[in-house]
């Protein structure tokens, strides 16, 4: 598909702007960073993959009800979605502890959280993206009490239809990470991706710690064979139909 000029360019991701104001294309990209881009590399094929994983899994949530930005996938690494304002706050929901909930609390990893448990970070680079309390949310207008409550309960309904989702495919979903957004008409959707490079996935066959990790934990952490392990969540993925768990 042809593209227009360039919106935004962020880590993963192109965003160019087409024809229709309510209609971006998102460009996958194989560049990997971790840890605020102070660690950069490449993973072989990354934007093929996480494009094909997200599209399925947004047919999945718009399957089970949930408005996502998604509207086609014109190209292996290319999705058309919704033009939204992202809201600049990364959700993050936690089924098992790991990643910073471990650094910050002491809790071990791999401990299964009671209930699932949903952080709010701010999503700006240039403060490394903090931890917020739902007060500082209010503080600095990034959601209103209301908007807040509807978030929490989207995620956890997201993370309930994807725990499924995984678990059909032999994959134990630890924690994601999610960004949504409001289209000019005041819609809330679901939108950026859900990917290996934004979820915690562990392989439920490999009890070994290292080894089951299938997602950018192995960049991460140098784990290697991160493009074998990306490929396998893909082939899981698709493997799996769209309908309504
Ligand atoms: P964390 O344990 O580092 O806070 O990460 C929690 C989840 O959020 C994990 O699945 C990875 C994802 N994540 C992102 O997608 N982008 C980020 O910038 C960070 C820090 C985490
Ligand atoms: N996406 C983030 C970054 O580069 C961090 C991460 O996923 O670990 O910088």
């Amino acid at each position: 598909m042809s593209t227009g000029d360039v919106l935004y360019e962020g880590k993963a991701k192109i965003i160019y702007k087409t024809d229709a104001p309510d209609i971006l294309l998102a460009q996958y990209k194989d560049d990997a960073t971790a840890f605020n881009a102070q660690k950069r590399g490449t993973i072989t094929n990354k934007g093929r993959i996480n494009c094909a994983i997200a599209t399925h899994l947004f047919k999945v949530l718009e399957a089970a009800g949930v408005a996502t930005h998604f509207i086609d996938q014109p190209a292996p690494d290319q999705m058309r979605v919704r033009t939204v304002k992202i809201i600049p706050l990364e959700v993050v929901v936690r089924n098992i502890a790991a990643g910073s909930l471990c650094q910050q609390t002491g809790l071990d990893l791999g401990r299964p959280l009671a209930q699932p448990l949903v952080d709010y970070y701010y999503k700006d680079d240039a403060l490394g993206d903090p931890l917020l309390t739902p007060d500082r949310i209010f503080l600095l207008s990034l959601a209103t009490p209301e908007r807040l409550a509807q978030l929490n309960q989207l995620a956890l309904r997201i993370n309930q239809i994807l725990i499924a989702f995984f678990q059909n495919c032999g994959i134990t979903l630890v924690d994601f990470k999610l960004e949504f957004g409001i289209t000019a008409d005041q819609q809330l959707l679901l939108a950026d991706e859900i990917s290996p490079d934004t979820c915690r996935l562990w392989d439920n066959s490999e009890p070994d710690p290292d080894r089951r990790v299938m997602d950018k934990d192995r960049f991460r952490r140098d784990l290697g064979e991160v493009d074998t392990a990306y490929t396998r969540v893909m082939e899981r993925v698709l493997g799996q139909n769209t309908s309504a768990p």
